[in-house]
């Protein structure tokens, strides 16, 4: 089964859980984007939705589906998104789309975490997808260094031979060859850099739910 068919089955398995008549969280990723298109099928049912990256908020608005500020809503009840490594208590690296400062913040903001995923996601121990964090510019080569002495080896990611500037004007170091053993006292090291604005490490706020797409349907870990 092609990944991206493990990819559409949780994404329609994730609309099962979208609450009728309210704001929901949207993560952002091609996972995430086969969710935005499913979701784009019920659309009538719900108030509408808050972006993690202006892409989302641009493939939500061409189908239709209402995007609020975070400013603007009371409540998240759920919020979907994708993952680029997920451990079976949740924790999670995020960021290869480079959201994950948006992601992160919709995803404190929201009642229930589901994280959508394939089974190529499923990880026994973070740190073989290269750990994304988003740094303000001047401080980049300042917390490449940092990150470097934890170990791993931080490369400024580069896109069509340019930096990578994410939707918040900002870069991202991507750390190879980290095993994070203990995502949680390393998301918050991490989180004290000077000039780190996050860590794509979900482990304070990993996901309440997940939905991993197999060959022999999708399965649930909480
Ligand atoms: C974007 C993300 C994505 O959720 C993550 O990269 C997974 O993406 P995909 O669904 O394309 O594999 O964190 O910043």
């Amino acid at each position: 089964m092609a990944q991206d068919d493990l990819k559409l089955s949780v994404a329609r398995a994730a609309v099962k859980y979208v609450p009728e008549g309210k704001i929901i969280g949207v993560g952002t990723g091609s996972t995430a984007n086969f969710f935005i298109d499913e979701l784009a099928k019920i659309k009538d049912r719900i108030t509408g939705a808050v972006a993690s990256s202006k892409a989302t908020a641009e493939r939500l608005a061409a189908h239709g589906i209402r995007v609020f500020n975070l400013t603007e809503v009371e409540e998240i009840p759920v919020y979907i998104d994708g993952a680029d490594e997920i451990t079976r208590s949740g924790a999670m690296i995020k960021g290869g789309g480079g959201a994950l400062t948006r992601e992160k913040i919709i995803a404190s903001a929201a009642a229930r975490f589901i994280c959508i995923a394939d089974e190529s996601k499923l990880v026994a121990t973070l740190g073989k997808f290269p750990l994304p964090v988003e740094v303000i510019p001047m401080a980049y080569k300042l917390v490449a260094g940092k990150l470097d002495a934890l170990g791993g080896r931080a490369e400024l990611r580069i896109r069509d031979g340019k930096p990578f500037v994410t939707d918040n004007g900002n870069l991202i170091l991507d750390v190879f060859g980290l095993q994070i053993g203990h995502p949680l006292r390393l998301e918050e090291k991490i989180n004290n850099f000077t000039g780190v604005v996050t860590v794509g490490l979900f482990a304070q706020r990993g996901a309440d739910l997940c939905l991993l797409g197999s060959p022999d349907g999708v399965g649930t870990l909480e």
